[in-house]
C-alpha cells in the first residue's frame, strides 16, 4: 500500500531507540524527512542522518522549554511539519504501589509523559493550522485504560494523553488536523526489557532471570497471541494513521496490545 507520505516533513520525540527508532525508520522507508529528537541522540540516529533524511536534534522534553525549542528547529531546518508523532515517554516502577509514589515522582511522570505532548503540540500547531493540515499520532499506552498501581504515575498520565488526543481531534478537525493515539501492550524495548524496566525489576522480586522472564511477559499479561509487540509493528500502525488513507480516522485510540486488553 503506497502510504502516500513521499516529500512530508515529521517530527518524532523519543526516536533514539525503541519504538520512536522505529517510526523514523519508517518515515524514512517512506520518504519522508524527519526530525528526530531524544536527549541523546545516539548511534543509529547518527547513522540515518548520514544517508540525508533525517535530523537528530538533542533535546530534554520532560523540561519545560524542550518542546518549544524542538518545534522552533524543525520549522527553522524545515520550513514546516506535516506530522507529529508525540512518542516519548516512560515508566516509574514501584513495586509497592500508590503509597511509594511522592509528589515529585506524580510531577515528574506528568512532564514527561503529558506535559512534554502539551507543550510540543501547541508548539507545532500554529504552524499547522496556517498549512491548513497535519497529522498528529500520540503513543499513549494500553494502561490509559488498565491503570496498574505498579505504574500508577505512567497510567495517569496517559490516561490524560488519550484523552487529549480526543479533545484535539474535536477542537482542530474542522481546520484540517487529524489526531489519534496508539495504545500498545509490552512491547519488545528497554521498558520491558532491561535491568531498570519491567522484567529486571520484577525479576529481581521474583528471583527470576531477566531473560527468562522476558519470555513469560505475554503470558503474565494475557497477550492471546504468545508474544510481544515489535516496535516496527506499533510504527506501522502510527505510520497508518499519520498518512492520508486514514484521512477520515480522527479522535480514534487504536489498541496494539496481541490481544491482552479483554473488554470492548
Ligand atoms: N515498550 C512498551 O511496552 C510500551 C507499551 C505501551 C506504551 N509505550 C510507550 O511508547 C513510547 C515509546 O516507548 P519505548 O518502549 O520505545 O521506550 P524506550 O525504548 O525506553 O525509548 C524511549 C525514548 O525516549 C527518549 N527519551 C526518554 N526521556 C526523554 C526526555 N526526557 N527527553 C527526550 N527524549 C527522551 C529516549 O532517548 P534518551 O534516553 O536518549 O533521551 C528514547 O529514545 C512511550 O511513550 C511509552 O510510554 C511503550
Amino acid at each position: 500500500m503506497d502510504l502516500g507520505l513521499a516529500g512530508k516533513t515529521a517530527i518524532v520525540t523519543g526516536a533514539s531507540r525503541g519504538i520512536g527508532l522505529a517510526i523514523v525508520e519508517s518515515l524514512v522507508r517512506e520518504g519522508v524527512t524527519v526530525v528526530a529528537a531524544s536527549r541523546q541522540t545516539g548511534e543509529a540516529l547518527a547513522k540515518l542522518a548520514a544517508a540525508g533524511r533525517v535530523r537528530p536534534f538533542a533535546v530534554d522534553l520532560g523540561q519545560k522549554e524542550g518542546p518549544a525549542q524542538l518545534a522552533a528547529f524543525c520549522l527553522e531546518e524545515l520550513g514546516r511539519v506535516d506530522l507529529l508523532f508525540n512518542n516519548v515517554g516512560g515508566i516509574d516502577l514501584k513495586l509497592g504501589g500508590f503509597l511509594e509514589f511522592s509528589d515529585e515522582d506524580w510531577l515528574r511522570s506528568f512532564e514527561l509523559n503529558l506535559l512534554s505532548v502539551v507543550r510540543l503540540t501547541r508548539a507545532v500547531l500554529p504552524a499547522m493550522l496556517a498549512q491548513g493540515s497535519g497529522a498528529i499520532v500520540n503513543i499513549s499506552s494500553i494502561n490509559a485504560r488498565q491503570p496498574d498501581p505498579v505504574v500508577g504515575t505512567y497510567s495517569a498520565a496517559k490516561a490524560g494523553v488519550t484523552n487529549l488526543s480526543k479533545a484535539l481531534a474535536q477542537e482542530f478537525g474542522a481546520r484540517g488536523i487529524r489526531v489519534n493515539a496508539v495504545s500498545p501492550g509490552p512491547v519488545r524495548t528497554a521498558i520491558q526489557t532491561e535491568a531498570s524496566g519491567v522484567a529486571g525489576v520484577l525479576g529481581e522480586k521474583l528471583g527470576v532471570a531477566r531473560a527468562d522472564l522476558i519470555e513469560q511477559l505475554p503470558k503474565m499479561n494475557g497477550m492471546v497471541l504468545g508474544r510481544l509487540v515489535e516496535p516496527s509493528e506499533v510504527a506501522a500502525l502510527a505510520l497508518f494513521l499519520a498518512s492520508p488513507q486514514a484521512a477520515t480516522i480522527t479522535g480514534e485510540e487504536i489498541l496494539i496490545d496481541g490481544g491482552m486488553s479483554k473488554t470492548i
